[in-house]
């Protein structure tokens, strides 16, 4: 049976975080791909350790720390205007080549659920001109995925029981959470990665979101 509703991660599933690589070399010529990836990594650390904490802040305010702590670690002096400069190219992150066809074949109502907070999902989201139905952000109940407050936001707002609703994400421990909370969910594995050991699988594990439309129809 298809899902009613389909939610999608933004970052990572939709749109890439990596392709903030370019505006990084242009800044530390060679240390792009250093940069974004220590990046990436303390964001979502700080995620899980705000979550813990009961410490929320705004997604934005996650992100500009998590670049200032990895530029300090990996000794890349960073002006204010090079931060603002690459927090603004948060906003315009490209959406992998997959998504605008697979968006446009999927029926029914598509969401997102991201630990995004509307002053980076809602422009990110506009600059991409992709449509959704509904944009949710962590922010309305204040702790980041996977906390089940979280997928359970989803549920409220789509007015989707929680089994009929298909959870989409390429970050593992996402698709994890969902699955944990009662989302029928769809991994997409883009790098080819082990399933994590969270004592779960995913019900679908697909190399691309161009092959979700095949499997939901
Ligand atoms: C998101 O919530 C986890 O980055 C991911 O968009």
């Amino acid at each position: 049976m298809s899902p009613q509703a389909l939610v999608f991660d933004a970052y990572g599933t939709l749109y890439d975080v990596h392709s903030v690589i370019q505006r990084c070399d242009q800044f530390w010529p060679g240390r792009g791909t250093a940069l974004s990836q220590l990046w990436r990594t303390k964001q979502l650390e700080y995620t899980w350790q705000r979550s813990l904490m009961r410490r929320y802040a705004p997604f934005s305010q996650v992100t500009r720390e998590a670049l200032a702590y990895a530029c300090q670690a990996l000794k890349l002096p960073l002006a204010s205007q090079q931060e603002d400069a690459l927090m603004q190219q948060y906003l315009a992150l490209a959406a992998y080549a997959d998504v605008p066809d697979a968006l446009a074949s999927l029926r029914g109502r598509k969401a997102i659920l991201s630990n995004g907070s509307p002053d980076m999902l809602d422009p990110l989201v506009k600059h991409s001109g992709l449509a959704f139905d509904a944009v949710l952000s962590v922010d309305a109940v204040k702790v980041f995925k996977p906390a089940p407050e979280v997928y359970q936001l989803a549920v409220d707002r789509l007015g989707v029981p929680k089994d009929a609703i298909g959870f989409v994400s390429s970050n593992c421990w996402d698709a994890l959470g969902a699955k944990s909370f009662g989302f029928r969910v769809y991994w997409i594995n883009r790098t080819g990665a082990p399933v994590d050991r969270l004592g779960f699988q995913p019900d679908g594990r697909l190399a691309s979101l161009g092959d979700l439309p095949e499997v939901l129809h």
